[in-house]
């Protein structure tokens, strides 16, 4: 089995691979909106301290689950341990594909909202009017869902490919051109008149805002943001080769996924600060204040492609990793052929989106568990999947495979790791605790 087995070929392709998985819709499109409604600054401080003390944890932890087995999260729990840990395997591929189902949603609306402002909508700079325009398009009953149909094909295209021509050498295209586009984007958002005020709201903390909400907040965004709590750190470390160093590679992949959220905030907020919007306008922020800000600027509709095609990028790259967990699962454990694997559950993905999408228009009436189908889902992997999925895999390598996992013989980490004492602590107590408080409280 392991000789057909895909692998990436570099390091740096691996990095690349993985951050690509982390940075996404959750960098650019949640975080500046986060940060604009909890304080600024506070938020900032909060959310980079639980990066660094469970975060880049929790990712080693998967890193080494995957190098160690070489196998998708249901193949690697059963063969770490079997039993009832299994089925922390089956819950991350559930889990991929019910939030693929909702991400592919907006990641089709980023798609459509590059070609709508190549083709007139920044025309009009009123964020009424770009407010009803936005509402009146996702609740189309039609045109998201192609869009959807679009963004999946993209995702399906990739992944069909495998994991060294296609995952990797898509990333490694795309994640340099991500970084460009931001980089040109935060200078033209940074040199606008009034952009300091944008600037110090970011970085100035006001710590009035910080309450249990705001935590909670901040920590279920520390593991949406890392793309962790499913497997799929352990579906892309199953792809590398004995001779990288994971705990180098988990501090890249971190490193590089808080970079791209601050970044996308120096690119937002200073923009929305120069022309007076309002920083906590929440999930609109991006599709309706912000082309409201590029109506205002010389060439507006130009850096409104560049930013929506930015997005796009960014949510193909984690919608990649999204599917292969799935599709990993279906080669490793029943055999299918990987082109076949990808298309079936590809399809399968964008069905349930579909529902996804109505429930944000014509379906707008029916609820689940009080809430439309878009925000049950999200609310479901979110706040509940994600989180258990982080709790069990910090107790699973803390307290049953930990020998295991550390074996460098064997794939896992090695020798040379200094901080094991504290890595191993994290593991058993720090963030299974923190993640069961943030659930319970979310809850
Ligand atoms: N991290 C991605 C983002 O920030 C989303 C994502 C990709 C993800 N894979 C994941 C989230 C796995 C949770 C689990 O947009």
């Amino acid at each position: 089995m392991s000789g057909v087995r895909g692998q990436f070929t570099t390091r740096a392709g691996f990095i690349l691979a993985a951050a690509g998985s982390a940075v996404g819709l959750g960098n650019i499109w949640k975080f500046p909106y986060l940060a604009g409604q909890n304080g600024g600054g506070a938020f900032l401080i909060i959310y980079l301290g639980f990066i660094l003390s469970i975060g880049l944890s929790v990712m080693l932890a998967e890193f080494a689950i995957g190098r160690r087995t070489k196998r998708n999260p249901v193949g690697a729990f059963r063969h770490l341990k079997g039993g009832a840990w299994t089925a922390i395997g089956v819950m991350g591929v559930f889990t991929g594909f019910i939030i693929l189902s909702f991400y592919s949603v907006v990641g089709g609306w980023t798609v459509a909202y590059a070609v709508k402002s190549a083709t007139g909508l920044m025309a009009s700079g009123d964020a009424k009017a770009l407010g009803a325009a936005f509402g009146a398009f996702i609740g189309d009953p039609v045109e998201p869902i192609i869009y959807h149909a679009l963004f999946m094909l993209a995702t399906i295209a990739v992944v069909a490919r495998g994991i060294d021509t296609g995952i990797e050498r898509t990333c490694r295209v795309l994640m340099p051109v991500l970084f460009i586009l931001l980089v040109v984007l935060c200078v033209r958002s940074l040199t606008l008149p009034g952009a300091a005020k944008g600037v110090a709201f970011f970085l100035s903390p006001d710590f009035s805002k910080v309450d249990g909400a705001m935590i909670t907040a901040a920590l279920g965004h520390a593991f949406f943001s890392l793309s962790l709590g499913m497997g799929t750190m352990i579906t892309y470390g199953s792809y590398l080769a004995r001779t990288t160093n994971l705990p180098g590679a988990a501090l890249w992949v971190t490193s590089l996924d808080t970079l791209i959220a601050v970044m996308a905030g120096f690119m937002i907020l200073p923009a929305v600060f120069a022309f007076g919007f309002d920083p906590g306008a929440g999930p609109g922020l991006t599709f309706i204040t912000l082309p409201a800000v590029f109506s205002k600027i010389p060439f507006g509709a130009f850096f409104g492609v560049l930013f929506f095609v930015l997005l796009a990028v960014a949510a193909l790259t984690s919608a990649i990793s999204l599917i292969e967990v799935v599709v990993a699962y279906l080669v490793d454990e029943k055999g299918i052929a990987r082109p076949k694997a990808a298309l079936s559950s590809g399809i399968a993905i964008f069905l349930l989106g579909i529902p996804s999408s109505l429930s944000l228009g014509i379906w707008n009436d029916y609820t689940v568990a009080g809430k439309g189908f878009f925000d049950a889902m999200d609310y479901l992997a979110s706040n509940i999947l994600l989180p258990t999925g982080g709790i069990f895999i910090s107790l699973f390598v803390g307290w049953v495979v930990f020998d295991k996992v550390m074996d460098g013989n064997q794939g896992g980490i090695g020798d040379g790791f200094r901080y094991v004492g504290l890595w191993r602590i994290i593991c058993r107590y720090i963030a299974p605790l923190a993640i069961a408080w943030v659930l319970i409280s979310g809850l």
